[in-house]
């Protein structure tokens, strides 16, 4: 198992410098773990939302979209259970007073001891860790930091404090809850914005079971982080799905969930070997079963996504705290239940580093004559910020002119990108690095026979196709 934290700290530089992730309000000197999506970031982002969207709600005809506040009544956090047990062990460095979660904390000795090729030790500390963690042994698990040596960052000391339970939700006042206390809490998870609409969009859309609610949207937790990137922020996005089933057909509705969300992973066009699926041996309070699908990033194989089966729980508290019924009517067996139901969920900031990682590629292309490299991002044609390049290759001569033709004739399907500046070269490795899949050139040739150079990305094989054929060439190609 790799764990290359040069590679991580190359695709942290690169994702700055050419415009995809910014730490948030820099010139303050940032913000720990929140960071900003600049503008190649933002449109990647877009696109891996649509393509998510676009497979859960278009391409599955019982499944719907919604999108639900972030603010909720804060019984919804009662109900959902996320007051009481939504909490992390943490412990504390007396000398820093810096507090960690205990979990990230030992997840990174094992890091380390992977980079130093002890990976027997490696899964045999994660095994101690996740024994203790589920029967809650706290003084266990102060004990395995202890024995492990492992000290704070910060101060390079191993004095710990006791181990304690941390609640994980942002707070804040809102005027209008007639509550003793105005306090509201900033969503850690969209699900419950889904549970809480269960009726209305069942009703509305006269919806039978088995049928999923859909949801992209940012949500929030209190995150004691260290160094890991848009991996583990505070502010970050989820993409869920609630599929809403019959009691008892939980166990095959979670299989086919597995099974189907690992297909849309492969259709990005990542390979098998560097998924896997890790079963929780602790499991969330709302859950009877739970799967992560994990992704071999550089900093080693970590979850994207949850596959949970939730039961009646969510929907149950929710009945019991608002008295109102949340049951549903099955006319195929005559009888009223709460549902059960799946959950997928995937983190889209994580979806995004996942394809930030698979993509990004530093290449050596030196020849006897030349030294010459380049980095390139090698993203699916689908989900790339930019998709065509339109180059003239000098600034003079009718070239821009014909160059603009093209880009007319093409920006309304798709993201095109227009540059005259620098040489034809410099201007080709800048769109590599940015991943744009596909470049055209218009030449002294294109004025006598309408013909332009298409250059391709990942081959960088260059061939002449008629230039009012650009539009369906690049178009066929997307998707
Ligand atoms: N509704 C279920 C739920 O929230 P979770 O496993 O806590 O489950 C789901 O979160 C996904 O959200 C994770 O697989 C991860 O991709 C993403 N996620 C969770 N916490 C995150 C954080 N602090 N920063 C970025 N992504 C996070």
């Amino acid at each position: 198992m790799a764990n290359d934290n040069s590679r991580f700290q190359a695709i942290i530089s690169h994702s700055k410098e050419y415009g995809f992730i910014f730490p948030s309000s820099e010139i303050y000197d940032g913000l720990q773990a929140v960071y900003d999506y600049g503008q190649w970031g933002s449109e990647l982002k877009k696109n891996i939302k649509d393509y998510w969207w676009k497979n859960m709600t278009q391409l599955h005809e019982n499944i719907v979209g919604i999108d639900a506040a972030i603010f909720m009544h804060p019984t919804t956090w009662k109900a959902s259970g996320h007051v009481d047990n939504f909490n992390d062990p943490m412990i504390d460095n007396k000398d820093s007073k810096k507090r960690y979660r205990v979990d990230h904390l030992i997840e990174g000795k094992a890091d380390e001891m992977r980079s130093e090729g002890r990976d027997d030790e490696a899964d045999a500390l994660l095994s101690d860790m996740d024994r203790l963690l589920a029967k809650d042994e706290f003084d266990g698990l102060r004990q395995l930091i202890i024995n492990q040596g492992i000290k704070c960052p910060i101060s390079e000391t191993a004095n710990w404090t006791e181990v304690r339970q941390f609640n994980l939700m942002f707070s804040t006042q809102i005027g209008s809850v007639t509550d003793e206390t105005n306090e509201i809490y900033l969503r850690p998870e969209t699900a419950q914005g889904i549970f809480v609409n269960f009726l209305n969009v069942q009703k509305t859309g006269r919806l039978k079971i088995p049928f999923g609610i859909a949801q992209i949207g940012k949500a929030f937790r209190s995150e004691i982080v260290a160094r890991q990137f848009i991996f583990r922020m505070r502010e970050f996005e989820q993409m869920e799905m609630q599929y809403f089933i019959r009691p008892g057909s939980q166990k095959e509705w979670y299989e086919f969930w597995k099974e189907e969300r690992m297909r849309w992973h492969l259709s990005l066009g990542i390979p098998k070997e560097k998924y896997r699926f890790h079963d929780h041996v602790k499991l969330a309070h709302y859950a009877d079963a739970a799967c992560d699908i994990e992704y071999n990033f550089p900093i080693g194989f970590k979850e994207v996504e949850g596959i949970h089966s939730r039961t009646d729980f969510d929907l149950k508290n929710h009945q019991e705290y608002s008295r109102k019924k949340m049951q549903y009517f099955d006319s195929d067996i005559n009888q009223n239940y709460i549902p059960y139901v799946i959950e997928t969920s995937i983190g889209l900031d994580r979806t995004i580093l996942m394809v930030l990682s698979e993509a990004y590629a530093e290449e050596d292309l030196s020849t006897a004559e030349k030294q010459d490299s380049r980095v390139v991002l090698r993203f699916p044609a689908t989900i790339a910020p930019m998709k065509l390049a339109v180059l003239p290759l000098v600034k003079k001569d009718g070239l821009p002119e014909i160059a603009r033709t093209i880009m007319d004739d093409c920006k309304a399907e798709f993201r095109c990108f227009y540059e005259e500046k620098d040489t034809i070269g410099k201007r080709y490795r800048r769109m590599d690095a940015i991943g744009t899949p596909f470049c055209v050139t218009v030449d002294q040739q294109t004025k006598t026979d309408d013909t332009v150079t298409i250059r391709y990305r990942d081959t960088m094989k260059q061939e002449r196709i008629p230039a009012n054929k650009v539009r369906e060439i690049v178009a066929n190609e997307i998707g």
